[in-house]
């Protein structure tokens, strides 16, 4: 048994909705979470600065003793390729668990990816899907307003400006008939509602930090450091930009109120 910390870390406040699903799968974990605030959006920058932000931000959780180490970031995970071989506990990123769950879930063999920029210029998903399966058809889709949206609090699925950008993005996959979708960003669970009434029920949607979340938990069980404590674990939040900006935003992506103690730290800072 670990009581040890699991580390999550995001680009800003969106691996919040891998936290949610992780509290859920694995309730008596302990929980810190480092949130890049004041660096976000990691989305539209290049592979070179997404790598080395997510150096510094797995080095500052390694630093608080964690057991293992989660990148909840679509855009860390896509892009910082290296990341797993310099650490010293067992990580995972959103790629494998989300690309292997899509692969099982379609059944017609069309699956569209959404994401950052930087995650679909990447082709991770696209090719980690194929590695399984290389009869299956990935349609990918850059939808960077979304982030913007979520982050700005259009959230509802009876939002028309929502409605509008969610057929924009979509409309093409929804024309090749894709089944299944994968929510390759931390945001887009937010606006999943108004994406699957656009898409349609018969279209599974997959999620990034559910499915993450499960991965984790086997992940964790196979290196024997599952917390057996038999009581909930906590959470304690790190970000770069202000505590009050976390706390006013937080809530949308945790879908309840911050319990646990928030500090600022500056991230470019730490020593690695
Ligand atoms: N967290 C990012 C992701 O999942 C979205 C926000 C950003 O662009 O940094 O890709």
């Amino acid at each position: 048994m670990s009581e040890k910390a699991i580390g999550v870390f995001d680009s800003g406040l969106g691996g919040l909705t891998a936290v949610k699903e992780l509290i859920k799968v694995l309730p008596q974990e302990n929980i810190i979470y480092f949130g890049d605030t004041a660096r976000v959006p990691y989305g539209n920058r290049s592979r070179e600065t997404i790598s080395k932000y997510a150096e510094q931000d797995a080095g500052f959780l390694l630093s608080k003793g964690v057991k293992m180490i989660i990148a909840a970031c679509g855009t860390v995970s896509s892009n910082a390729v290296g990341l797993a071989d310099t650490l010293t506990v067992p990580f995972t990123g959103v790629i494998v668990p989300t690309a292997a769950a899509a692969a099982n879930a379609t059944r017609n063999g069309k699956i569209g990816v959404i994401g950052t920029s930087a995650t679909v210029n990447s082709g991770a998903y696209k090719k980690e899907i194929l590695l399984r399966n290389d009869k299956i058809k990935v349609y990918q889709q850059d939808c960077p307003l979304f982030v913007s949206l979520v982050e700005s609090g259009f959230i509802s699925e009876n939002d028309d400006i929502v409605k509008l950008v969610v057929e924009r993005y979509l409309s093409a996959m929804k024309k090749e008939g894709i089944d299944t979708l994968i929510l390759g960003c931390t945001h887009f669970p937010i606006i999943s509602k108004a994406i699957s009434n656009y898409l349609g029920k018969d279209v599974t949607l997959i999620d990034s930090g559910r499915e993450t979340a499960l991965y984790a938990a086997n992940l964790l069980g196979n290196n024997h450091i599952l917390n057996t404590a038999n009581k909930m674990g906590t959470c304690r939040y790190y970000v770069s930009d202000t505590v009050e900006s976390f706390r006013n935003t937080a809530e949308i992506f945790l879908d309840k109120s911050v319990e646990g103690e928030v500090s600022h730290i500056s991230i470019e800072q730490v020593e690695l």
